[in-house]
């Protein structure tokens, strides 16, 4: 049932390739150059008439909507708000009948989610879902949706649904960007033909960085404290990193817009600490270098993921991880997968189970 791999969680990060691939299936194509999401065709109109998009979730679910948030911002210019469930359902948000409130959840089931659904649906505003579990209860109560389609996903750390959370959102903002005429028609193709090369990129990650993240893994496996660097739509990424070591191996991980960083977590960096970056190439890669030498004049030790081919933080990192080179927008997709695995081999060497860690649930049904 382990598909050969020793734990769910591994299968799930090898099962990438393939799940971004379902994921994309009826919904993308390159040679025709569309993107379609049938399950919201009907809403196509709505969204890209919508003063705001309102996102709710909770986890790593949340993490996923805000990517969605850099994209659909950028992309498609619509305001998008992304809430935590829990907070929004009890702070008399104020929600009106042109609102558009949209679930992301894997499970369908996160009961702050549901709630937060239930009191949009409640004041009159569309509700939608993008949920990986068919017939769940946020796909039920929904107006409409788009399933993930990564399949079942058992390990309680989420891997596989986080990315095909990611990559539907990034279909959804690309449609919505094309409708909308915020994009070119050029940028548009060039973006689908890019989307498309994920799942062989995602891939080439997996075989290219596995023996490298488990001696990177070996390094760090005793440290008690993380710190997680990303900017722009990698500061979610960098959240999710930080997220994934807590839940599976119990270090203390903190997630940080890389540039908040002199605001108060730099003080916590001294040779103890290990300081995971996103550092690929694109509009905030100088700025990430300069934040890597604070951390560096400091002492702190430097895990960097870098485009392939880079010279410039391979010579002030610790260590790189390497990954292929795509457009700016879709670096979430890559980025996501190093950390993973490399939370997975830390918490095997610390001995934690990691499909079934301490204190959680895969799925949150009370509040
Ligand atoms: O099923 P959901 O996506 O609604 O679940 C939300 C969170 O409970 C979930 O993402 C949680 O944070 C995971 N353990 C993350 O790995």
């Amino acid at each position: 049932e382990k598909g050969g791999y020793d734990h769910f969680m591994l299968k799930e990060i090898h099962e990438q390739p393939r799940s971004i691939r379902d994921c994309f299936r009826g919904r993308l194509n390159v040679a025709e150059g569309w993107v379609s999401l049938g399950g919201i065709k009907d809403y196509e109109n709505k969204l890209i008439a919508a003063p705001r998009l309102i996102m709710v979730a909770c986890g790593t679910s949340w993490h996923a909507c805000t990517v969605g948030e850099y994209l659909i911002e950028d992309l498609a210019r619509i305001n998008v708000e992304v809430e935590y469930a829990s907070e929004f359902r009890y702070r008399n948000p104020i929600i009106t009948e042109n609102d558009i409130v949209i679930a992301v959840s894997q499970s369908g089931e996160t009961a702050d989610t549901l709630a937060a659904l239930e009191l949009a649906k409640s004041k009159g505003a569309t509700i939608l879902g993008i949920c990986n579990v068919v017939g769940s209860s946020i796909s039920r109560i929904t107006d409409a949706g788009s399933y993930t389609h990564a399949g079942p996903e058992i390990g309680v750390a989420s891997t596989k649904a986080f990315t095909a959370q990611v990559t539907v959102l990034t279909l959804m903002a690309l449609m919505l960007a094309h409708k909308k005429g915020t994009i070119s028609e050029s940028k548009y193709r060039t973006l689908l033909a890019e989307l498309d090369a994920i799942p062989e990129k995602v891939q080439k990650v997996l075989d290219s960085s596995d023996k490298l993240i488990q001696d990177i893994a070996s390094l760090y496996s005793k440290a008690t404290n993380a710190l997680y660097l990303g900017r722009g739509n990698c500061f979610p990424v960098a959240l999710e990193g930080a997220l994934k070591l807590k839940e599976i191996s119990y270090i203390h991980a903190e997630g940080y817009p890389a540039a908040e960083m002199k605001h108060g977590p730099i003080a916590l960096i001294d040779e103890e600490m290990p300081v995971f970056v996103i550092a690929t190439q694109g509009p905030s890669y100088e700025k990430v270098v300069s934040n890597i030498q604070e951390v560096k004049a400091r002492k702190g030790k430097v895990v960097a993921i870098v485009t392939e081919g880079d010279v410039h933080v391979k010579a002030m990192a610790d260590q790189v991880i390497e990954i292929p080179k795509t457009d700016e927008h879709l670096v979430p997709l890559l980025a996501t997968i190093p950390f993973q695995l490399l939370s997975y081999y830390i918490a095997i060497m610390r001995g934690c189970n990691v499909d079934q860690p301490r204190n959680l649930a895969k799925s949150v049904t009370v509040e």
